[in-house]
């Protein structure tokens, strides 16, 4: 699990691996056009939310692909509620690169949740993977997705090149934005992130 703490305007947030119990929520955030937009995810079920949480326990399982639930708590004693994902992928041993992927809730979006998720996952994989060879986190968006853009440029993923499009799934060209290392101007972590086993 990893946390974020709050800021003076936005709840802390905390990243843990999908479980069943997800499924509900995430269901529901799926209704949003704009994630349906952006993401290739079928999720018109919670037989299709199962799937897709056991598809990500196995990507944990086998050490290729992590995902985390983004919660916060909006009030000191109010539940936690699924605000976002994000997703370390094409991770395997030896190989010098992996992919981050993300979305947020509509109901959550232009408060920073993707930028300080994204942030704590960069660290973590950094941090967990870099003995492993890991040197370097690509994240893709396509050229019209400006929000992600953002996000990218955000957390220290420089535009590295243009990734030409592939109809029908892409039917636009895409930007590989990538960040190497941890420059010092992008600390590792924010001063009010930590990590906990
Ligand atoms: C992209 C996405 C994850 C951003 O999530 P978020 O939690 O709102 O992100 P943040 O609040 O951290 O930052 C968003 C930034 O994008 C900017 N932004 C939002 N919409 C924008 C637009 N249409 N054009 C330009 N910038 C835009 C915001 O102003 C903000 O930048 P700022 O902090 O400098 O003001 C969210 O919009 C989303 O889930 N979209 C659908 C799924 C998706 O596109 N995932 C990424 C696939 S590559």
């Amino acid at each position: 699990m990893l946390k974020v703490a709050a800021t003076p305007t936005t709840p802390a947030l905390v990243l843990r691996p999908w479980c069943a119990e997800d499924v509900a929520a995430l269901v529901e955030v799926y209704r949003d056009a704009e994630l349906r937009r952006w993401t290739n995810s079928r999720m018109e079920s919670e037989d299709d939310g199962l799937r897709w949480v056991q598809d990500q326990e196995q990507g944990w399982a086998a050490g290729s692909r992590f995902a985390f639930a983004v919660l916060e708590r909006a009030l000191d004693a109010a539940p936690l509620r699924l605000v976002g994902n994000v997703v370390l992928k094409e991770v395997a041993s030896g190989k010098p690169s992996a992919e981050v992927g993300y979305w947020t809730a509509a109901q959550a979006r232009g408060r920073g949740v993707a930028q300080r998720a994204l942030n704590t996952l960069t660290a973590w994989a950094f941090d967990a993977f870099q003995a492993n060879g890991l040197e370097c986190l690509e994240l893709l968006h396509q050229v019209d997705n400006l929000a992600s853009c953002r996000v990218a440029e955000k957390n220290g993923y420089q535009f590295d090149r243009l990734l030409p499009s592939a109809p029908p799934s892409y039917p636009l060209d895409g930007h590989v934005h990538v960040r190497r290392q941890l420059p010092d101007a992008f600390p590792s972590a924010p001063a009010n992130a930590h990590f906990s086993a």
